[in-house]
């Protein structure tokens, strides 16, 4: 009697860790305690991987806010998934219009040379940018290799994207899509990259 009382005792010591042990362990970094909004604040805070000058904090928030898989995140890996995942459409869509522009000015392409250079600087620039995104996306979503993820997230926003920004400085060639992109390249893979930091 007295010996299935401590088993049931210990049984039940036993069941109660195994219950109440996970959640609370997740909770600390993952767990649904966590609301959206505060998975966003750790997205745009950019401790020690952005310069904080140029940094705008609250267009982050309101850009991440706007997408409804990214705010409804309920971890951070899936936060990060989702924001590189956010990032490509909309790095796509910036060389989509790239691209366009570059078929377009194809007929009086003699006459500027400068966008012309310019426009296949940032194709090219953007192709990287896209394939670093890319290899972000399957490390963190499939090798949990996110300190890899953090170094393409990087390489994107600096040397990928560098050669656009050199090629309209220095051609004085101004593109008012062109240069919005650019600052969302610089959002998306910094915002990803503070995620991956702390996973
Ligand atoms: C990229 O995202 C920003 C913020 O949501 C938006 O303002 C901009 O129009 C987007 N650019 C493209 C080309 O989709």
């Amino acid at each position: 009697m007295a010996a299935s009382f401590i088993s049931s005792i210990l049984m039940s010591l036993f069941l109660s860790h195994l219950f109440l042990v996970p959640p609370a362990a997740t909770a600390t970094t993952t767990g649904p305690s966590r609301s959206g909004g505060q998975l966003l604040k750790i997205a745009c805070t950019i401790d020690g991987i952005a310069d904080p000058k140029t940094w705008d904090y609250n267009l982050c928030i309101k850009v991440l806010k706007s997408n409804p898989k990214v705010a409804s995140s309920p971890n951070l890996p899936t936060l990060a998934i989702n924001i590189i995942k956010f990032g490509i459409s909309n790095i796509t869509n910036t060389h989509t219009h790239i691209k366009n522009s570059q078929e377009r000015k194809n007929v009086g392409s003699a006459h500027r040379p400068a966008l012309k250079a310019s426009l296949k600087a940032c194709d090219e620039s953007y192709e990287l940018i896209l394939i670093s995104f890319q290899s972000a996306l399957g490390e963190v979503k499939d090798d949990k290799e996110y300190e890899t993820a953090t170094y393409d997230l990087l390489l994107a926003r600096t040397d990928d994207l560098d050669g656009c920004k050199k090629a309209l400085a220095s051609k004085k060639v101004e593109d008012s899509s062109i240069s919005s992109g650019n600052k969302f390249v610089n959002l998306f893979s910094t915002a990803a990259d503070a995620v991956c930091t702390r996973l």
